[in-house]
């Protein structure tokens, strides 16, 4: 079966730098190496003499990442029983996704995924010919999970649970009750769980992960694109207590990454091993914007938004008749304003609206009512 266009990647890569606002993005303002070091506080030259000498060949030993990012990555998980060995680095997130479904899925399995999520949960299973069963999110449940239909959906070939945590594209998160119920029904049928969670990290309290709940089927994957505002450095990784699993991705990896960028993994350990520092700059703009993206939708009569997102992003309804689409491109044509098209997640009618990269509220206040100057065409033909 054909693997279809990833139309998210497609569409932004090539206008992420011509837009004048960028409401595209799900990053957060991204950091310069200068802004690395003066968020953590770490000694910049000491770094800079280091990476002179280091040897620029492959990780010798264990190729599944380096012992220094691998123990940063587990430090990010306080509450979590997991050790150095059960972590394996990834080329982004993009890479992680693609090996634990490629690595996981055989013959006769079938796939559950949560929708709307990134595009590659559902795509890549498909285009294997795996039967891919979706539970939709729907936006007047505020785009929580029906548990029932979950438990309804699986059964003894179901391989493998899918979602994002925070969720992409509408923020929604999925903490403690929830958690602990999919573990529940991914337990009765022996399941496998892919927990996407590049956003997790924006509350200020405790954002619960997959590998909290004991169950050694619990896969996490995560990134340095979003809460640590690198996507630059390519790093992501997975983390399973699953030995069967676990072995399966690496031989996957070893065909087609053999080891990250050790010149990467070096930079990333440093915003790792000093995560909550760059956390709280994250949250600090997003917290903000979001606010202000908020108030701004709630008072557009014909824009809609449900739901608390706890990402970057969230997604809003339109009233207007035009394919989000046409919108977006038009937007983008005509007043340089980046939006993301509902179809990119399979849901017309809806625009995703980033809110991460905005460093500087004055060009996020301007961005919004130059998109409320776009939208007046639209609204004139409600009335
Ligand atoms: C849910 C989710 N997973 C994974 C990714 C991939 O990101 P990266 O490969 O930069 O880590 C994205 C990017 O937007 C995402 O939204």
């Amino acid at each position: 079966m054909e693997l279809k266009s990833f139309l998210i990647e497609h569409w932004l890569n090539p206008m992420d730098s011509l837009a004048k606002y960028n409401f595209g993005s799900s990053c957060t303002k991204a950091m310069t190496m200068d802004e690395l070091f003066r968020v953590t506080g770490q000694d910049q030259d000491a770094f800079m003499k280091e990476l002179s000498t280091m040897s620029l060949h492959y990780h010798l030993g264990d190729s599944t990442g380096s012992p220094r990012v691998k123990a940063a990555v587990v430090g990010t998980y306080p509450k979590s029983n997991i050790t150095p060995e059960d972590v394996m680095m990834m080329i982004g997130g993009t890479g992680g996704n693609d090996i634990v479904i490629c690595g996981l899925l055989e013959h006769g399995d079938n796939i559950v995924v949560f929708k709307p999520t990134y595009q590659q949960h559902y795509d890549i299973p498909k285009s294997l010919e795996f039967e891919t069963r979706e539970l939709v999110l729907r936006e007047e449940d505020d785009y929580r999970p029906d548990m029932d239909k979950l438990r309804a959906m699986v059964d003894k070939n179901t391989k493998l649970i899918a979602f994002s945590n925070p969720n992409n594209p509408t923020g929604q998160t999925m903490y403690d009750d929830e958690l602990r119920e999919i573990v529940e029904i991914a337990k009765s049928v022996d399941a496998y769980i892919l927990s996407d969670e590049v956003y997790r990290g924006m509350d200020e309290e405790y954002m619960p992960t997959i590998l909290d709940y004991g169950y050694d089927k619990a896969i996490a994957l995560s990134s340095m694109s979003k809460m640590y505002s690198m996507a630059g450095t390519r790093i992501g990784w997975i983390i399973t207590k699953d030995k069967y699993a676990y072995k399966n991705f690496e031989n996957r990896r070893s065909f087609n990454t053999i080891c990250c960028g050790i010149v990467d993994e070096v930079i990333a350990s440093v915003a790792l091993e000093n995560y909550e520092k760059v956390w709280a700059r994250a949250r600090k703009l997003l917290t903000r914007n979001k606010k202000i993206v908020y108030d701004w939708i709630n008072a557009h009569p014909h824009l809609h938004v449900r739901g608390d997102a706890k990402g970057t992003t969230c997604m809003v309804r339109y009233d207007y008749d035009i394919s989000s689409t046409d919108l977006v491109e038009d937007a983008m044509e005509t007043a340089k304003i980046l939006l993301v098209h509902g179809e990119c997640f399979e849901m017309p009618g809806y625009l995703r609206i980033g809110y991460g990269a905005f460093a500087d509220e004055e060009k996020l206040h301007e961005g919004l009512a130059a998109l409320g100057e776009y939208l007046k065409k639209y609204d004139a033909q409600m009335k």
